[in-house]
């Protein structure tokens, strides 16, 4: 069986990372296209390095511009590709630009598509995100759920015929860094030995594209009573240089983007996380790292009822929140075993490609 996974942004090949090993360990024929839309070194190629993910079989180097040109150039690019690859099944991450092109090109080639990370909805139709996973849901063949209420969300779409709960592929990875860097120490960068800290990270347009708001988010963070350390997201560095933005101020520091094993190492060391991104949320739990999230709704709700995340939509609350007591209890294991990826390659081999003819 051959499958094509089409990825392009950096949380997708965090993703991508545990679904390779899992085809290879299924003798699943793997192709990968690589939209392009990261193209940074520090934000495409360090994943691929680092989690030991094959090089793509296919780079389309369309990164930039509007989502609509950023779209409709990747669309007309994976036609002819895709044609050719022939595969028996699409494979799309999460809810980026390149998710959608992916899918809108399968199904107009009668492709089947698979939607891995389905389900997940913040309700905020400002979010292109949003809409991104909205539409992939409902035009893919296969809802792959990270979690109980993600398949909730498909249900009450009608979609619950489409949907397998297979748990989140993000936690496989995540677990299996944090036991390769926990064995092996390593410094956090811009961070001396000993010294404590908060890892903040913002780069949601919403948070970034409006000069005040993102002044006075930085302005929280630099107010905070240890040091703050930020690594710079593009879409933060593009803005802070159009509006003549010094990022860095008070407390806080500014970074380049982590490796994905740095970035784990700095969450687990952390006093506390400050983000508006939806994996480090996530990735802040899994570690037990106490989180404050600066956006109205999160998609990974489970974080917040266990009280290991608190929403603060307007970065008001940060000097009470960043750096918390741990929630007492266990709070269990929302986001799957760590075998999500295995549980795909099954799914995928066992399910019946579905006839568009
Ligand atoms: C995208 C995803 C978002 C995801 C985020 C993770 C969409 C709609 N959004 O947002 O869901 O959380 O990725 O990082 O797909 N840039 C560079 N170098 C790069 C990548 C981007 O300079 O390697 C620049 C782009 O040219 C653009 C800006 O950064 O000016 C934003 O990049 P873009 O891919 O449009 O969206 P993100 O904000 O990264």
């Amino acid at each position: 069986m051959r499958v094509v996974s089409i990825v392009g942004a950096r949380p997708q090949f965090v993703k991508l990372a545990p679904v390779a090993k899992a085809f290879a360990a299924a003798g699943i024929d793997h192709k990968i296209i690589h939209t392009g839309q990261h193209y940074d070194v520090n934000m495409s190629d360090s994943f691929f390095i680092e989690l030991g993910i094959p090089a793509p079989d296919l780079h389309l180097g369309v990164g930039g511009g509007s989502h609509g040109v950023m779209t409709g150039r990747m669309l007309e690019q994976l036609d002819p590709v895709l044609e050719e690859m022939d595969p028996d099944w699409v494979l799309v991450y999460g809810d980026t630009n390149s998710t959608i092109a992916g899918t809108l090109s399968a199904v107009k080639m009668h492709l089947p598509v698979a939607h891995l990370e389905a389900g997940l909805r913040s309700f905020n139709r400002r979010m292109p995100e949003e809409h991104n996973r909205v539409l992939t849901d409902h035009a893919a063949d296969l809802c792959l759920a990270p979690t109980e209420v993600a398949m909730k969300h498909l249900a009450d779409e009608g979609l619950a015929s489409r949907s397998i709960l297979v748990g989140d592929v993000m936690t496989d990875v995540c677990m299996q860094v944090r036991d390769s860097v926990l064995a092996k120490p390593r410094p956090v960068p811009g961070v001396a030995e000993g010294e404590k800290y908060i890892l903040a990270t913002i780069h949601r347009a919403d948070n970034t594209d409006e000069q005040d708001r993102l002044e006075h988010i930085l302005d929280a963070l630099g107010s905070l009573d240890r040091k703050v350390v930020l690594p710079v997201h593009p879409r933060l560095r593009v803005r802070a240089k159009t509006d003549g933005i010094t990022i860095a101020r008070g407390n806080l520091e500014t970074i380049d983007p982590l490796a994905y094993p740095d970035m784990v190492n700095a969450v687990i060391h952390a006093d506390g996380v400050i983000t508006d991104s939806g994996g480090l949320q996530k990735e802040a739990f899994l570690l037990r790292t106490v989180c404050t999230t600066v956006r109205t709704e999160t998609e990974w709700t489970e974080t917040v009822d266990n009280g290991w995340n608190i929403l603060d939509p307007d970065a008001e609350h940060l000097a009470a929140t960043a750096v918390r007591p741990a929630p007492v209890g266990d709070p269990g294991h929302p986001y799957g075993d760590g075998h999500a990826a295995a549980k795909v390659a099954e799914v995928l081999l066992a399910a019946k490609t579905p006839d568009r003819d």
